[in-house]
């Protein structure tokens, strides 16, 4: 079995993987045109006064926390990885929102978060529902973590459907994601595992569905305006 398709098998070891790109992530998307802009639209779906408690679940190296945090002001944003190298690279990036209390940053598996229940106003996971070993069990989980009226929103590659999208997926990602990220990053795993796991992930329509079965109301997705709308998607849900 190729280390990817171990990867598919057994997701609690992709944080391991992303320890091995930390350094050079921000480099590798940052040639991904418009990386950043999406996370930033997403991000306004969160309909922030400025006031909340926001978990951005899966936050790496902070770029989507860079989306979040300017919504907050007399908020805070708790980001959560699993991967020690992607916080590391976090912790520097935002050491003055760190030290004001603006941000804390925690090592913390997403799939067994320890925050009590009803403790966010707003969860914000971009590229990170894919990562996970069970997605009914970790949206039925977010859920429990959000205060009533809090918001989810899911930011994540999601296969259109229709005949268009698998095929673009596939070219964009063996033809420029794996090649271009080997380039960047000496490192191959992680990039064969995400274009796997895209193809294996919800369509909008399946991932809309399970939010309305785990309870979110006002579901709704939206492709971004973008050369990446057949294949990202921003889901939200109100408890
Ligand atoms: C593609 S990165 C996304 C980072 C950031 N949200 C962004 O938009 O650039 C996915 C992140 O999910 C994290 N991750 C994967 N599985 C996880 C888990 N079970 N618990 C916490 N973090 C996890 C990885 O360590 C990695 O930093």
């Amino acid at each position: 079995m190729s280390t990817s398709d171990a990867l598919i098998v057994n997701k609690t070891a992709v944080p391991k993987e992303f320890n091995k790109i930390a350094r050079r992530y921000d480099m590798a998307t940052g040639l991904s045109q418009g990386y950043q802009a999406d996370l930033h639209r997403s991000a306004a779906y969160l309909n922030l006064k400025g006031h909340e408690q926001v978990l951005d679940l899966c936050c790496g190296t902070g770029k989507s926390t860079l989306a979040v945090l300017p919504f907050i002001t007399t908020g805070k944003v708790t980001g959560v990885d699993n991967s020690e190298e992607m916080l590391q690279v976090a912790r520097e990036k935002f050491a003055t929102e760190i030290s004001s209390g603006m941000l804390t940053l925690e090592l913390q598996d997403a799939m067994q978060l320890t925050f009590a229940e009803g403790s966010f106003d707003a969860i914000f996971m971009a590229y990170g529902l894919r990562n996970m070993p069970d997605y009914d069990r970790c949206l039925a989980q977010l859920y429990t973590k959000l205060k009533p009226g809090g918001r989810l929103v899911i930011h994540d590659y999601s296969l259109a459907d229709g005949w268009f999208a698998k095929p673009y997926w596939w070219v964009l990602g063996n033809v420029f994601i794996v090649p271009i990220s080997y380039l960047t990053t000496g490192e191959a795993n992680i990039f064969n595992y995400l274009i796997k796991s895209v193809q294996n992930f919800l369509t909008p329509k399946v991932l809309e569905a399970k939010m309305a079965a785990t309870g979110f109301k006002q579901v709704s997705s939206h492709a971004q305006p973008t050369w990446r709308a057949p294949i990202l998607r921003t889901f939200v849900g109100v408890k």
